[in-house]
């Protein structure tokens, strides 16, 4: 005979307070101490996996026993983003307000796909993108929350795609078409991988993006965008769409918006700009001039989840004509026509189901204001200015490329006549020794085909204490790197 199990209860309130006051002492100890755990973990790939049963439980098990796995299998994992000494890729941070907000998010459990599936959550993504239009300058621009930049910018050349006249695309689609040209997206050499990706997801291809070209100082060149252009009419494709970048992943330069966004104007060419990164410097009003241009865009991400301060995964797309993204996208079934005027979110990307993200967004910038947000960037700059000087002082190192923002290219320059392979091995010792001291991550990048290190400055925790050990870890280990 079956045994009858009795379907469980949700958690009681007792245990409920519990366990969020384990939680949260926990959370409280590990962000006083956010140096206390190494910045990378050290275990090989497959342990994590190999410590876990592989098999689902039958039974019901405690949040004791589930909670000293987490502590014992899972932390050993983890690569510590909140780490001060997290200067890879770009680096992000979870503070209080956003934490607590997320707890919130997930006991509220609100889905913000239609206005009334949560009136709250819709209406203050509304709210909390006004005033980040008001922060950032972006005052002809209307958002939506996403969770990733890559997303953002599919979104947006998808729009672009939509905005093409007569080619009626969103019912047609592309293949099987030999009435319809190639379409071509302009980008730079420097752009991120995602603007690719997104066009592979079009089904415009690898070959319907052009790279444009640089200047010495990683900009995308306006007179090449110009040439490139002309020159793919005359041969029969159909350019649609630039990607400028405000604050590139390698460099952190950016491109010359205002005449890359004077030439898709007189082009009838939709402009994105990917200010994932950058976006955010424009809170600080001395670095306004870092979305100088923007006004000409027709769509724009800037990630609060790089450095604004807010947890992952936080994204936002801004567009002039949100009609022309809902005309992408908006396909309403009958189990969700709803009546009324009211937002819904759900018309305005892919996705059906959304997580309040906003109230994320909102918390961070009520705790911090548009003051303190700014002092934090400020603060940023100075920091990778200060290591910037540094570097050009010191003979044992070099810098590959200009510094406008909160990242640093360099590199160690190795013994004199070194080729370019004897530096590149001598910079990968160099950042790997320091990756394994567990106080510190960099991450590395090409520049016109030379190895380089790159620290980027963007936690909230991270100081000048932080950035002088840098300086006293790549001085104590470039020995053994000569060495190796
Ligand atoms: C300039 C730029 N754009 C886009 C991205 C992709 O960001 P996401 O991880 O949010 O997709 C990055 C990531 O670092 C980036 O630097």
């Amino acid at each position: 005979m079956t045994e009858i199990i009795t379907p469980p209860l949700d958690m009681s309130a007792e245990d409920y307070l519990k366990y969020a006051d384990e939680i949260a002492r926990f959370i409280a100890d590990y962000l006083s101490h956010p140096e206390a755990v190494s910045v990378l973990p050290n275990i090989a790939p497959g342990s994590i996996s190999a410590a876990l049963p592989q098999a689902p439980p039958k039974r019901p098990e405690s949040m004791d026993a589930i909670l000293a796995d987490f502590k014992s299998i899972l932390m050993p994992g983890m690569t510590h983003w909140n780490n001060p000494g997290f200067m890879a890729y770009f680096a992000n941070s979870s503070p209080g307000p956003g934490i607590l907000a997320e707890t919130l998010s997930a006991a509220l459990n609100q889905n913000a796909m239609l206005w009334r599936t949560s009136p709250a959550a819709t209406e203050l993504e509304e709210t909390v993108l006004k005033w980040m239009a008001q922060l950032l300058g972006l005052n002809e621009m209307t958002g939506v929350i996403t969770d990733t930049a890559s997303i953002s910018s599919l979104l947006a050349m998808s729009a672009a795609r939509e905005a093409i006249p007569g080619l009626n695309l969103r019912e047609e689609g592309l293949a099987g078409r030999p009435e319809v040209p190639r379409l071509r997206i302009y980008t730079s050499e420097q752009a991120h991988s995602s603007i690719e990706k997104g066009a592979i997801a079009l089904g415009i291809g690898q070959r319907g993006v052009r790279k444009i070209g640089v200047d010495t100082d990683f900009r995308m060149r306006p007179d090449l965008l110009e040439s490139a252009i002309a020159e793919d009419r005359a041969a029969g494709w159909l350019p649609f769409c630039a990607v400028a970048t405000a604050g590139t992943t390698s460099t952190t330069s950016i491109d010359p918006v205002r005449a890359i966004g004077e030439i898709c104007r007189r082009e009838g060419i939709w402009l994105h700009v990917d200010a994932a990164y950058g976006g955010s410097a424009a809170i600080a009003p001395e670095f306004h001039w870092v979305l100088d241009g923007c006004d000409l865009a027709d769509s724009l991400v800037v990630n609060p989840h790089k450095w604004l301060f807010t947890p992952m995964d936080c994204s936002v797309l801004f567009v002039k004509s949100p009609s022309t993204l809902r005309r992408a996208f908006s396909l309403i079934p009958e189990y969700l026509v709803t009546h009324g005027d009211a937002t819904n979110y759900m018309d305005w990307g892919v996705q059906l189901g959304r997580r309040f993200r906003a109230l994320k967004l909102w918390m961070v910038i009520r705790y911090f204001g548009q003051e303190g947000l700014a002092a934090l960037i400020r603060e940023h700059v100075r920091l990778a200015a200060d290591f910037a000087e540094w570097v050009d002082s010191c003979l044992e190192f070099e810098r590959t490329a200009p510094a406008p923002l909160s990242a640093v290219c360099f590199r160690a320059v190795a013994e004199p006549d070194a080729s370019e392979e004897r530096i590149q091995h001598v910079n990968q010792q160099l950042m790997d020794s320091l990756n394994r001291t567990g106080e510190i991550f960099l991450s590395h990048t090409k520049l016109n085909g030379r190895y380089t290190l790159r620290v980027a400055i963007g936690n909230i925790r991270t100081t000048q204490t932080h950035a002088d050990r840098l300086k006293a870890l790549l001085l104590e280990h470039l020995p053994e790197a000569l060495r190796i």
